[in-house]
């Protein structure tokens, strides 16, 4: 039998048992309650991830990502990640963060923003592996449920790699995220499978495999060559949020269900709707939505035409109509599984100032 203990700090169980872990990745200003709640419409994945709760002197969780916890509709569990690096304010929230229903307390040690680096938080906390140590310690004390970490592989190289697997260890980390690039290199360049495989082979317990998983399957080519327990996956799922239903369709032998643009134009009805509120006026409504359909736009059409006109709408029925006129003259035609090559989300920026969906692009 399980010792209870042991038990208590399980996984949650996958949607289909035996088949390898999905998450949506964690992501500011988009994984909202709205978010989660439309991409669980098309196919939740196993686990959600909140955007990170800044944690500091002054800090109280936020509310509205609260709500993607207290009011978390979607039927599966969702984790609730912390920023930060002072111990005893990371302890105090993260007692105050195990009174709502979350699946446990995740840390972020990888956002790339250097305001954020900075102050030696996220992905600064790289260049300070003892100092990781210190906090993996503290958070897994004061957790009596699951503790997960998420991490890049490095700040601006690989040496504390190791010694960090080495804490999540130590420790009795629950479940090990590995984005699989350093801090310097932000979003763009390639992703080093082979430390993602090193994680997986070094660490006792499960890692999902995270960057550039881009549809069902890579996803199953990922975990071929990682040897990893899961795919988290975050700009993708905004660009096809099916994808964790195909990953699951994929990982059952099975081939993944075709969206066509129909479909799409759907999906960004639904978002629209999802995501409106009385007292975002409809100009910044439309500009919040222009920057999902950022992503969306890599698999409408190989030339960049829907981006291009997408860009320059303002109103709702604008916007409306561009999606009518390149989503439904062809109702039929299939939503390209991976992104057009060289149509490219903006802004084009690598260098962003936040983990924040106004800065980073695919
Ligand atoms: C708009 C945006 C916001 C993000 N915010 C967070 C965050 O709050 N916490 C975090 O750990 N990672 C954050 N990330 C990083 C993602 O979780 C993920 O590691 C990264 O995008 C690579 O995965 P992908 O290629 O599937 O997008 C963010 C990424 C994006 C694009």
């Amino acid at each position: 039998m399980t010792p209870p203990e042991v038990a208590a700090r399980s996984l949650p169980a996958g949607i289909i048992p035996g088949q390898p872990l999905t998450a949506l990745a964690p992501m500011q200003d988009v994984t909202d309650r709205a978010f989660m709640g439309v991409v669980a419409h098309y196919g939740a994945p196993d686990y959600f991830f909140t955007e990170f709760f800044r944690v500091h002197g002054q800090s109280r969780p936020e509310r509205h990502i609260l709500r993607s916890i207290d009011e978390n509709a979607t039927g599966r569990p969702v984790f609730a990640q912390l920023i930060g690096e002072d111990i005893p304010h990371l302890k105090r929230t993260a007692q105050k963060l195990l009174k709502h229903p979350v699946a446990g307390i995740d840390l972020n040690l990888g956002c790339p923003a250097p305001k954020v680096y900075k102050k030696n938080v996220g992905g600064g906390l790289l260049r300070d592996p003892a100092r990781i140590d210190e906090i993996i310690a503290a958070l897994r004390a004061c957790t009596p449920g699951l503790f997960t970490v998420k991490m890049r592989i490095g700040f601006d190289n690989t040496t504390p790699f190791e010694s960090v697997v080495e804490s999540v260890n130590r420790h009795g980390v629950n479940l090990l995220s590995v984005h699989g690039r350093t801090v310097k290199e932000m979003y763009r360049s390639d992703v080093h499978y082979d430390f993602i495989a090193r994680a997986a082979a070094l660490a006792r317990c499960p890692v999902l495999a995270n960057g550039n998983v881009t549809s069902a399957n890579r996803a199953a080519e990922i975990l071929a060559s990682t040897k990893s327990a899961g795919v988290m996956i975050g700009r993708h799922a905004i660009r096809n949020p099916w994808i964790f239903r195909q990953c699951r369709e994929k990982f059952a032998g099975r081939t993944p269900t075709l969206i066509t643009l129909a479909d799409v134009r759907e999906y960004v009805e639904r978002l629209y709707r999802a995501t409106q509120n009385a007292d975002f006026p409809e100009r910044a409504h439309v500009n919040k939505m222009k920057k999902y359909l950022n992503f969306v736009g890599q698999s409408v059409d190989a030339t960049g035409a829907f981006l291009h006109d997408m860009r320059r709408t303002s109103t709702e029925a604008e916007l409306f109509t561009v999606c009518d006129r390149h989503l439904l003259a062809n109702p039929g035609q299939p939503f390209a599984d991976e992104p057009y090559p060289g149509v490219i989300a903006r802004p084009n920026c690598e260098t962003p100032s936040s983990c924040s969906l106004d800065e980073i692009t695919a």
